[in-house]
């Protein structure tokens, strides 16, 4: 989610049994949207083409992309266009599927969906390798998944949303890379953006306390040079300004009496 997104500013919300349920669903399909896209993609394939699995699979368990037609309420900025997000290598966020955009052998591909079924939503993103990755590469994405784990080991009851911030930010900075500081992970349910914002960095104890039944989307953009990031004309893809690789891990995840659980893991 964007920072000058601040408009509608929600309440953070405690998910009801029957809306936990609704959210385990909603989860259920954006990972098997994903395991979709795992299996299909290959070098050759336009992002569009991934795109169109994606909504196909959606729809076929009865959800919608809640992402096209999404409007960020920016003054000039288009409602975007597409159901997924697909980001390349110096890519960050917000790719915008192509049909002239080719996936090619080496690359790593960063896929950003959600899913909203009975209104309710699933939020994940994974960054994919294709073919042979260099070990830079591998390394980035590998540390990027990682990122999130350190990250939720601090989601629990009683703990604060700068305790998850500040491990993910501290164990990114140790393996000697950058997380983007201008996106941040969020809140979710009936909105796909709602209270807290949740940044990949910041201090421990700050922050508003984790309760059982919020529902958070947790997601480490992970740069491999410097932080720097721009967008670019087309009003949406994030771009690292160095020109060096970035990878993305996302999941929707269930605050409980003792672990997450994790809605967007098969
Ligand atoms: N899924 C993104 C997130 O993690 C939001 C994508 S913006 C959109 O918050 F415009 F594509 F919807
Ligand atoms: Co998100």
């Amino acid at each position: 989610m964007d920072k000058c997104e601040r408009k509608g500013e929600k309440m953070v919300t405690i998910k009801s049994k029957k809306e936990i349920e609704l959210m385990r669903e909603a989860g259920r399909v954006t990972a098997l949207t994903h395991k979709a896209i795992e299996e299909a993609i290959k070098p050759g394939m336009t992002t569009a083409e991934l795109d169109q699995i994606a909504e196909k699979v959606m729809k076929k368990n009865g959800a919608i992309s809640a992402e096209k037609g999404y409007d960020p309420g920016i003054r000039g900025v288009p409602k975007y266009p597409a159901a997924t997000c697909i980001s390349i290598n110096d890519e960050v966020i917000h790719g915008v599927p192509s049909n002239k955009r080719y996936i090619k052998n080496g690359d790593i591909v960063s896929v950003d969906l959600v899913a909203l079924k009975n209104g309710y939503n699933g939020d994940a993103a994974r960054t994919y390798m294709v073919g042979e990755v260099s070990k830079e590469a591998r390394r980035l994405v590998e540390i990027t998944k990682q990122a999130f784990f350190e990250g939720i080991k601090y989601a629990r009851k009683g703990n604060r949303i700068g305790d998850v911030s500040h491990a993910i930010g501290e164990y990114v900075k140790s393996q000697g890379y950058s997380v983007v500081r201008e996106f941040e992970g969020h809140g979710i349910g009936r909105s796909m953006h709602e209270e807290p914002e949740i940044p990949n960095y910041g201090k421990a104890g700050r922050g508003i306390r984790l309760e059982p039944g919020m529902t958070l989307a947790i997601e480490p953009m992970v740069i491999a040079g410097k932080p720097d990031i721009f967008q670019l004309d087309d009003g949406w893809t994030i771009v690292t300004r160095d020109g060096s690789l970035a990878a993305h891990y996302e999941n929707t995840i269930l605050v409980t009496e003792n672990e997450p659980e994790l809605l967007t893991i098969l």
